[in-house]
Parts: structure tokens; sequence; C-alpha cells
């Protein structure tokens, strides 16, 4: 099968590389959007990631260039429009799991970091600069943990702080047994909100969740709450967080990923201007850490989204049923 490769990044290529035996892929770096989707001409598939643009308008110019699939390369899938897919006769896969561990994993280093500031330490004692002097922290030990989504990665999330003494609260649509069994207790969201010292979102991005964190929510919080989200970044009115954060109301935030990402993650900027005054204006936080969408980024969960993309692309060359359909 002839497979465009969208969003293409070095590792992408190392790992889809090693893995491939079958199919024709080429690379490109560009992002998949309206001015890109010629690229796929001549292509049986385009294979696509989080912020490739997938929307009415650029699935009907890959039905007309003769794209039959769509291979989302990740678990999330709010950048296709999945009716209009259905629509033009293309089928949409993706990898409904690949490490939850390695995104809950991240999620306790934005948390580890913004606590115990060992980003700040380490380039303190780097400079000579041996003093503790504002580099105080809090243990984990007790504190209360709110899990917003407890599907695989809320629910790997939920045991590493189980683990760590925490008392876990969850809010989900659907209540996970294993979870209540080992300790975890489901309340409604404002409850979660208003006893929580941290607060992580693990639900996907839908119009129901679209701006949850807003003034309204975070009114509800302690203040000095952490909030960590390693989800989608549109789950956060970015906006109304960066009032939170001046008012002291959130103590900590730590964030994977930013509502207007699309421009700025995955790039090397270092040498431009940077036109986004609200990350800007989040970057001069001193109790702010972003990292730029790279809770997946470990060897188990590349190898697996490498293995498990290149197996649903035959899946449907060989006319089988396809298990990570959307
Ligand atoms: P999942 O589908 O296993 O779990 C999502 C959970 O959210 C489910 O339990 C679901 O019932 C719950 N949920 C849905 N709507 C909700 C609502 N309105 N309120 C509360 N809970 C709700 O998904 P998984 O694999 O755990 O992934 C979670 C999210 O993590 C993904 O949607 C994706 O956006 C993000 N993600 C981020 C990555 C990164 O690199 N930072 C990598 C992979 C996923």
């Amino acid at each position: 099968m002839k497979i465009a490769f969208f969003s293409t990044q070095p590792y992408d290529k190392e790992y889809f590389k090693r893995y491939n035996q079958q199919h024709q892929i080429t690379f490109f770096e560009a992002q998949l959007n309206e001015q890109t989707v010629n690229l796929a001409k001549g292509n049986d598939a385009i294979c696509a990631f989080v912020n490739d643009r997938l929307n009415a308008e650029v699935i009907k110019a890959l039905a007309e260039t003769g794209v039959k699939i769509i291979a989302q390369r990740c678990a999330g899938f709010n950048n296709v429009d999945v009716g209009a897919a259905r629509e033009n006769n293309i089928a949409v896969v993706r990898v409904p799991a690949y490490s939850p561990h390695a995104v809950a994993e991240h999620a306790l280093a934005l948390i580890m970091t913004l606590n115990r500031k060992t980003h700040k330490a380490y380039n303190r004692v780097r400079e000579g600069n041996f003093s503790l002097d504002r580099l105080t922290g809090f243990d984990l030990y007790g504190k209360t943990v709110g899990v917003i989504g407890t599907g695989k990665i809320g629910q790997c999330f939920a045991h590493i702080m189980l683990g760590l003494g925490c008392k876990v609260l969850a809010f989900d649509i659907i209540a996970n047994k294993d979870l209540e069994a080992a300790g975890v207790a489901y309340l409604p969201l404002m409850d979660i909100l208003q006893q929580s010292n941290i607060i992580s979102l693990h639900c996907p991005l839908t119009e129901q969740t679209k701006h949850l964190i807003n003034s309204t929510t975070l009114d509800m919080m302690k203040d000095g709450t952490m909030l960590i989200n390693t989800s989608r970044g549109a789950l956060i009115d970015t906006r109304d967080a960066i009032e939170a954060l001046k008012r002291g109301r959130l103590g900590y935030l730590g964030i994977d990923v930013y509502e207007q990402e699309e421009k700025l993650f995955f790039h090397d900027l270092s040498e431009n201007i940077i036109e986004d005054d609200i990350i800007m204006r989040l970057l001069s936080f001193p109790n702010v850490l972003i990292t730029s969408h790279q809770g997946f980024l470990t060897d188990e969960a590349l190898t697996q989204i490498a293995l498990v993309t290149l197996q649903n692309l035959s899946d449907f060359e060989q006319g089988k049923k396809l298990q990570n359909a959307v």
C-alpha cells in the first residue's frame, strides 16, 4: 500500500522504517491541511498525527486524490471529521492504546518537577549555586489527587498516585470497578474540584469536555491547586487559567498539551518570534511547566504505535475486519 505520512518527526521515521516490511511510505514533514493535501496524490492511505487537520474540506480532497484510509498514529481523533470521512467512504483507524503508562508517568514527571523544582535545582547547581532558597516543595504522601477521566491512562495514573500514598478521587461518566476496589472514590466533579490538592485531566476532548476547566470550575478549586493536563489542550480555557494563576487559585500548572499547540509544538522555533501571546504569558510564570506533547514519547509507545498502525493498514489492504476503526 502507498502511504503518505504527514507531520513526520525523526523518531517517526526511525520506528516506522524499523518495523515496515510491506508498505511503500513517503514521509512528509508538512502538517496535513488544506494547503498540503495535494501531497497525498497517488497514495492509497495517509498516516496522520494529533495536529494534522482532517476537516471536511481536507477529507473531500483526500477522497478526490484516491485515498481510502486515514491511519491516525495516536489514540485521539478529535482532529478528524469522522462524519465527513464516512460520507466520502474513507475508513479511519487509530492506535487506541500504545502505552498508557507513558502518558501517566509523564503526568507524574510534571507533578514531581513542579513540586520539587528539580528543573530549577539542576540549573542552579550547574552554575555553582547550591542554595536551597525557594526550592521548598510538599510531600505527595497524604495529599488528595483528583483524576478526571479514568480510562486507560487515568487508571494507570490513579494507581501511581495510590502507590505514593495519596488519597485518590475520580470523576468519569463510567466508574471503574477495579479502581473502586483499589480505594478510589468516585465523586461528582464539583466535589473533586473542591477537595483536591492536585487535579489531573485524562478525559478526551469532546463537546462536553471543551473548556471543562474555566473560570467557574477554577473558582471551585482550593487556593494553590496544582492542575495537570496531559490530555488535550482545549480541556482548559487558557485565558481563565492565566487569571487563576495570577490570583493564586492555581498554585501550579503543568501542561503537555495546549489549545493553540498546532502552530508551535513539535517545531524548533528557537530562532523565531513567537506570536502567540498566551503561551508567552504562561511561560512567564515561575510555577508553570510546559512540555510540547511528549507524553507518548517512550520507546515502548513508539514501537507499539508503529506496529499497530502498520497492522491497521495491512488489515485494510487484505480486506480484514478493522479492529481499531473509529
Ligand atoms: P480512554 O478512552 O481509555 O479514557 C478516557 C476516559 O474519559 C473514559 O473512561 C471516558 O469514560 C472518560 N470520559 C469521557 N467523557 C468524559 C467526561 N465528559 N467527563 C469525564 N470523563 C469522561 O482514553 P485514554 O487512552 O486514557 O486517553 C485519554 C486522553 O489522553 C486521550 O483522549 C488523549 O486526548 C490523551 N492522550 C495524550 C497523549 C500525550 O502524548 N500527551 C497520548 C495519548 C493520549
